[in-house]
Formats: C-alpha cells, structure tokens, sequence
C-alpha cells in the first residue's frame, strides 16, 4: 500500500478579476453555490476522501476564509439562545478539527505551481492532493475519493481528467494517453493552454492531482510558462520522467465555477438536485425559459 493521502492543498489566492465587481471585497471562494462557499464544496470532498489537514494557500483580502473555517462563538451562543438546533448542526458539520485548518500565504500571483509550492514546508516529504476550488466536482463518490482509490492501486501520480470540446482545449492543462488499466491510464505526455489544434487529446486536467512531494523541489526550479506563470502542469510534466503518473477520467459531473456560465450552471444544476428547492425550481427554471422565448 502506498503512503496514505492525508494533506491537501488548496489554492485560493486569485484575485477573481473575471467576476468583479462582485470580488471587489468578497473572494470568489466565497460566493455561494446554492447554500455553500464554492471553498466548502472542495473541502468537503477532501474529508470525504480521508484527508486530515487542510493547507491553504491565500493571499491580501482573503481573511474571510480563514473566518469561515472557524467557530463562531457569538453565532452560536445566539443560536443556542434560540434553540435553533439545526443550524447548530449545519455550523458544526463544517467546523475542521482543531489545528487542522492551516492557512499560508503567497505574497505575489506568480502562479498555480508558485502557489503550491508556498505550501512546501506544511506538506514536508509525504504525498500529497491539490483541489482547485474553482473546479467544483459533484459525483458520488467524491473526485478526490474515486483518485485516492485508484491511488492506493496504483500508486505513483495522479490527476483526474474530463473532457471538453476540442475548441476548448486552449484553456486547460490536455495529457496523452498512453496505457490503458481499466481505472485509470498512463500519461505520457501533458501541455499547459496548447494552442489551437495542438492539442494531444481532449483530456483536460480538471483541477484534483495527487502528486509526490518531489513536485515541490521542481516547482522551486520551475521557470514561468503559458501566461508568464509558474506552471503546475510543467514541474508535472518533469516529474513524469522521474516517477509514474496516471490520469483518471472523473466519473461524474465537473463545473467550472471560475467563469459566469459555469457557475450559473452549477447554482442550477445543483438547485435542481437538491431535495428542498429542486422541485420548486424547475418550475421556476420552465417558466422563466418559457418567458424569454415567448
Ligand atoms: C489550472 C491548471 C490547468 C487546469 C485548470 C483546471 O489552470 O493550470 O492545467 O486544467 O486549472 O481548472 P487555470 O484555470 O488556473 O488557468
């Protein structure tokens, strides 16, 4: 077995110029995904997937993070008051275990692999995940669940893949495929933003890896790359000579929270799910489509 999966990392420094002004004061970890930060949905899943200690790596005007995965004394005295034993328990479902939130800071937006590898010395020598909370992942079980399962097969690197439309590949991290076991495939090849009709494949990396701690020392090595950015994907690619890296294509559904439609999809397709509002919404949801055709 290999070593267990018990740290994570999540990157949550950008500034979240795409949805200003709404991120003028408020991080977009923060905003909600029906009832949740899109922050929680990520951390959920880490804990879903055994994670025990929560690294993230933050920047200027993000306190409110570090508010929200604390306890809220007033709050809850107020709704002890109250009696509202429900909320209680929302508050408390959410609540890391003492000490095992840890908060790092990067001082510049020097990039994804920059901002990983701030975490470096929290993370120390042991395998590790990385969650991209922009990506928010719904499947059951988790993205993080379903990668440490084929982890503890397989060992070695990991990151999950979805597929996107050939024209879209510009916008993320594509692989090559090489061998097939079932789970999982060997990687033999990745590329961070190709351009146009470069791309190897149409799987893109969509924001989960599970990585060897070696990554760290390449990230400190790394030069920038696609966007002028210390890039994940090319320590990876490095490390892929090094050690063996897998993909594994994410059974269910991946939203991507870091643009407007993605996250208008995900507060839809996640109302529409939800046991409470899903019915009662998609009458709204029909009456509206049928208004603006009409
Ligand atoms: C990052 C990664 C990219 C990955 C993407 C998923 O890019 O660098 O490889 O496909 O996240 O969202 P970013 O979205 O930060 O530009």
């Amino acid at each position: 077995m290999p070593k267990p999966i018990r740290k994570a990392v999540f990157p949550v420094a950008g500034l979240g110029t795409r949805f200003l002004p709404a991120t003028k004061a408020v991080p977009k970890e923060m905003l909600t995904i029906v009832d949740k930060p899109v922050i929680q949905y990520a951390v959920d899943e880490a804990l879903a997937a055994g994670i025990e200690t929560l690294i993230f790596v933050t920047g200027r005007n993000k306190g409110v993070i570090e508010d929200h995965f604390d306890m809220a004394y007033e709050l809850e005295a107020t709704l002890r008051e109250r009696n509202k034993a429900s909320a209680m328990e929302i508050l408390n479902a959410q609540l890391p275990t003492a000490g095992n939130a840890l908060f790092t800071r990067q001082q510049a937006p020097l990039g994804l692999g920059h901002a990983v590898w701030c975490a470096r010395d929290i993370v120390g020598d042991e395998p590790f995940a990385v969650l991209l909370p922009d990506m928010l992942m719904s499947g059951d079980p988790g993205a993080l669940r379903q990668m440490v399962d084929v982890y503890n097969r397989s060992g070695g690197n990991i990151v999950s893949l979805s597929r996107c439309d050939p024209d879209e590949t510009h916008q993320y991290g594509i692989v090559s495929k090489g061998e097939d076991f079932g789970t999982h495939f060997e990687i033999t090849g990745m590329v961070e933003k190709p351009k146009a009709g470069t791309a190897p494949s149409n799987y893109y990396i969509n924001g989960r890896y599970i990585l060897d701690s070696k990554i760290m020392t390449l990230l400190g090595e790394q030069k920038a790359g696609a966007g002028g950015e210390i890039q994940l994907t090319d320590s990876m690619l490095t490390l892929m000579g090094q050690l063996p890296f897998f993909g594994t294509p994410f059974a269910g559904e991946t939203y991507d929270c870091g643009s407007k439609l993605g996250f208008l999809r995900a507060n839809i397709a996640l109302g529409l799910k939800d046991s409470e509002l899903g019915p009662e919404l998609a009458e709204i949801t029909k009456r509206l489509l049928a208004e603006s055709q009409s």
